[in-house]
C-alpha cells in the first residue's frame, strides 16, 4: 500500500479539478468518488458517464484503478476523463491509497 498522506496532496494537485472526495460531494466535471473503491464503474446515478464507462462495469480495486490511472484512455477507450495518465508507479500508488480512505 502507498502513502494515502502524499496521495492526498497529488489527488489535490491532478484530480479535484474534476472530482469531489467526500461524501455526498457535487459533480463537476468527473463523478464524486467517495467510496469508489469497490463499486462498479459508472455507477453513480447523479453522473452521466460515457457508455464505455458503463459497460466496463469494472469493479475499482488496487488493480483496476491502477491500469485506469496509468492509461485512462488504453483502459477504457473512449472515455470522456481528460487525463494522461500518471506515469510515475509510486504517485498511482499514494493516490490509490487515499482512495481507499474515501469510505
Ligand atoms: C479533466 C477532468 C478529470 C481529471 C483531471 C480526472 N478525472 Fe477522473 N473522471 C473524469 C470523467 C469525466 C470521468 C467519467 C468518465 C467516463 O464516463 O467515461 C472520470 C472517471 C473517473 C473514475 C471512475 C469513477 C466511477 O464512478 O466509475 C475514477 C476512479 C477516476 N475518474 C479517478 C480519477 C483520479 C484518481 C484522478 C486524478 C489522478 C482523475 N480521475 C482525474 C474526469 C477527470
Amino acid at each position: 500500500m502507498g502513502d494515502p498522506e502524499r496521495g492526498k496532496t497529488l489527488f489535490v494537485r491532478m484530480c479535484s479539478m474534476c472530482h469531489t472526495p467526500n461524501q455526498g460531494g457535487a459533480s463537476k466535471l468527473g463523478p464524486n468518488l467517495f467510496g469508489v473503491v469497490g463499486k462498479v464503474s459508472g455507477t453513480n446515478t447523479n453522473f452521466k458517464y460515457t457508455q464505455q464507462m458503463k459497460d466496463k462495469a469494472v469493479t475499482w480495486d488496487q488493480t483496476s484503478l491502477d491500469a485506469y490511472l496509468e492509461f485512462p484512455k488504453q483502459f477504457v477507450p473512449g472515455t470522456r476523463m481528460v487525463f494522461n495518465g500518471i506515469r510515475k508507479p509510486d504517485d498511482r500508488k499514494d493516490i490509490i491509497a487515499y482512495l481507499y480512505t474515501l469510505k
